[in-house]
């Protein structure tokens, strides 16, 4: 047999530099149609070379329109300019998730050498406290405090879990620091207490998206160097910054698309990069996006996800709770997993409309009061495809599910 890492490592050639070079970890030298944002940034921070305070800044924007990349490449510059009298914490919020592990981050941030860590657990949170302002007074630095995703804290702990970290920020016993926060979700402050906003919003940016022409510079300017001469279309181009366009201006799907089309290009052993080999990346995106979503919901999420694929399957749609939740305990005694109550399932149907698995709305049934309905927002033979994937509910065969199931074989078998 031929080796087949060979005929793999060949590819068709086209590629000159390292596809990685796309991928979300790499931070460019440039951001191109940013440079609003990136001077506005930086003259909230420029008081830092004047030895002020800056304000605490929140970042707002939609998903792909740079927020992360120009804040870490403004503050890169500011390190550089301010020659180690700033330090920069970079947290995602979606890794630490409570004030009690960014705290502990932020003191292990000071540390000198591993022995100086602080354990994961253990102290209460004044002792970490003072340990953090006493070794950023140790220190003599500025600190500067990035919560990316800061909306995954407060979903998380409320408003309160911001608490401890403004307050560093505002202590005048407590050495110099400041906040920038980044979020996804443009309606997040409405969410926080008044007194907690005023003091974490005290100047704000709004990244807006990127339209298709901007986004057709950013592939440009990132597969620059990248490809032989002449072998990326430029409608292959063209389409990756539409689809990004219309998916509200986002440069990470666009970037994505074009990474994935290239690398089937390369296996392929094709000679160029067409619009034909971006529709079958879109087409791997999204199964991809949605097997990876279904993957990582907790096990009851996924049955009761399951639950809404069957019960919607069953009859009318848009579907009523009630029959979702009776389908939920009837797959859950399938199973054999002891069925959450209706009100955690109440909770758990809101996580999944979040995540845009299902939609659901809210409908006066008279005097019956209000019900809610729920609709899947997939398809619902995919969705059913990948939960039966998960070894949780590969072993899901219907047996025990409502009467409407039986209902319908019964129907099914008058009229054969
Ligand atoms: N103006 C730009 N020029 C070049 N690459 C960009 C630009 N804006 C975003 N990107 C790239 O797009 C991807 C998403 O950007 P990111 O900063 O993570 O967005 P956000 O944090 O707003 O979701 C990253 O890979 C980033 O390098
Ligand atoms: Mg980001």
């Amino acid at each position: 047999m031929t080796n087949p890492f060979i005929n793999i490592n060949e590819g068709s050639g086209i590629l000159v530099g390292n596809l990685s070079s796309l991928g979300g970890a790499f931070i460019p030298d440039n951001l191109p149609h940013r440079e609003e944002e990136i001077s506005q940034m930086s003259r909230l921070l420029g008081s830092l070379m004047r030895n002020t305070r800056p304000s605490n800044i929140m970042v707002y924007g939609r998903t792909g329109t740079g927020k992360t990349s120009t804040t870490r490449y403004v503050v890169k510059m500011l390190t550089e300019a301010t020659r180690g009298s700033v330090m920069v914490s970079y947290i995602n919020c979606q890794i630490y998730d409570s004030q009690y592990s960014i705290l502990i981050t932020l003191v292990n941030f000071f540390s000198r050498s591993e022995e100086e860590h602080i354990p994961l657990s253990g102290w209460p949170m004044d002792r970490i406290y003072a340990e953090l302002v006493r070794r950023m007074q140790e220190s003599g630095k500025f600190l500067l405090i990035i919560l990316d995703e800061i909306d995954k804290l407060v979903a998380k702990g409320g408003s309160d879990s911001l608490y401890v970290i403004l307050k560093l920020a505002d202590d005048t016993s407590a050495p110099c620091s400041s906040i920038i926060g980044i979020t996804n979700n443009t309606s997040f402050t409405e969410s926080l207490d008044a007194r907690v906003r005023s003091r974490l919003n005290q100047e704000s940016l709004l990244f807006p998206p990127y339209d298709a022409n901007e986004l057709k510079d950013i592939l440009a300017y990132r597969t620059n160097g990248l490809l032989k001469e002449g072998v990326l279309e430029e409608s292959a181009m063209n389409l990756c910054a539409a689809i990004g366009a219309r998916e509200h201006g986002d440069a990470r799907k666009a970037l994505d698309l074009l990474r994935i089309a290239i690398d089937i290009s390369v296996r392929d052993s094709k000679e160029k990069v067409t619009e034909v080999e971006v529709i079958s990346a879109r087409d791997r995106l999204e199964v991809d996006i949605l097997r990876e979503s279904i993957r990582s919901l907790p096990l009851h999420s996924k049955i009761l996800l399951l639950s809404c694929v069957v019960t919607q399957e069953m009859g009318q749609r848009p579907t009523l709770t009630g029959e979702i939740f009776e389908n939920y305990c009837n797959i859950c005694a399938e199973l054999g997993y002891q069925s959450l109550s209706s009100r955690r399932i109440g909770d758990m149907l809101s996580d999944l409309d979040d995540t845009g698995l299902i939609s659901s709305k809210i409908q006066s049934m008279g005097r019956y009061g209000r019900s809610r309905l729920i609709q899947l927002a997939e398809n619902g033979e995919l969705l059913k495809k990948y939960l039966l994937e998960e070894d949780a509910l590969s072993s899901f065969r219907g047996r025990k599910l409502g009467r409407q199931v039986r209902f319908k074989i019964g129907d099914e078998e008058s009229t054969g």
